[in-house]
């Protein structure tokens, strides 16, 4: 057997086509702001592209460059003023941030209602108490992905290895939201392999090159690979070894064209979400 690839290039297109038609439709453009500090090679690739997606859909977006040096105090200006600008309907602040500005103060200061991030911990509770509002953008296309596949969830086994709070733990709370038997693992679960082993769904967000092997895969299971990772010879690759799973699992997402094109899609989706909340 080999596994069905989940092709999230084309399930994020034809997102993105669906999110562009409802903006057209709609009597103003929503409005988003990106906010990138300093010059971080990989966020600013990430911001790049989520500006051009969402001109391409047809959001007024814009980037605000901030240079490394940015005090804290500069920036939460910044966010007030977007906070109060009532065009805007999406704020993204980029992380990382430089380590001289406290991630979470700078979080706290956005509107909870223009978090298209669902980073505030406002979006944060109403997920963990199982009724969603604003929700990070990497989960929430994973859950897409998985419904475009046609994966059964609700009663499936769920393990989300990783838990952090951008992917890991929202990752969870949703996939329990839609009622799968959900562990998140991590570094410290005793005995990795077996605990991947018992999932129907397993979704891979570790920041680990090729960590899950073909003998972690419960035969047939769904593979969600959230990792983006670089190897030494430049080439892209996920936390799982993409070749070893493809005769075990039923169906897999490929690094690059899985997850990450979701990622974008969603945060167009947000914003949509966001400027019909505000705008009424
Ligand atoms: N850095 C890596 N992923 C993300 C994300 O989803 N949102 C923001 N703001 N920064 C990130």
């Amino acid at each position: 057997m080999t596994a069905r690839i989940i092709d999230g290039k084309a399930i994020a297109a034809a997102l993105r086509e669906t999110i562009a038609t409802r903006i057209a439709a709609q009597p103003y453009r929503p409005g988003l702001a990106v906010i990138l500090v300093g010059e971080d090679a990989a966020s600013t690739v990430y911001v790049r592209n989520k500006d051009r997606a969402a001109k391409a859909a047809g959001l007024n977006a814009s980037t605000i460059r901030l240079p490394a040096e940015t005090s804290q105090a500069s920036l939460l200006a910044t966010i007030q003023s977007l906070n109060d600008d009532p065009d805007i309907d999406g704020i993204l602040v980029q992380l990382p941030l430089p380590p001289h500005i406290a991630t979470d103060a700078i979080i706290r200061a956005i509107d909870p209602a223009k978090d298209v991030d669902g980073f505030h911990p406002d979006n944060v509770a109403a997920l963990a108490l199982g009724a969603p509002s604003l929700v990070p953008c990497t989960p929430s296309g994973v859950m897409h992905l998985l419904h475009a596949a046609g994966t059964n969830i609700s009663g499936a086994r769920a393990v989300v290895l990783g838990r952090s709070n951008i992917v890991g733990r929202p990752m969870a709370a949703l996939l329990l939201a839609a009622d799968a038997t959900t562990t998140i693992a991590h570094s410290r679960t005793a005995n990795l392999p077996d605990e991947c082993r018992r999932a129907d769904i397993l979704i891979a967000a570790v920041g680990r090159a090729n960590m899950v092997t073909a003998d972690w895969i419960n035969p047939g299971a769904t593979i969600i690979d959230v990792g983006i990772n670089r190897t030494p010879d430049g080439t892209l690759t996920g936390d799982v070894d993409f070749a070893a799973a493809l005769p075990t699992a039923g169906a897999i997402t490929p690094v690059p064209g899985g997850v990450g094109p979701m990622t974008i899609a969603c945060l167009l989706d947000n914003t949509l979400l966001a400027a019909g909340r505000r705008r009424g």
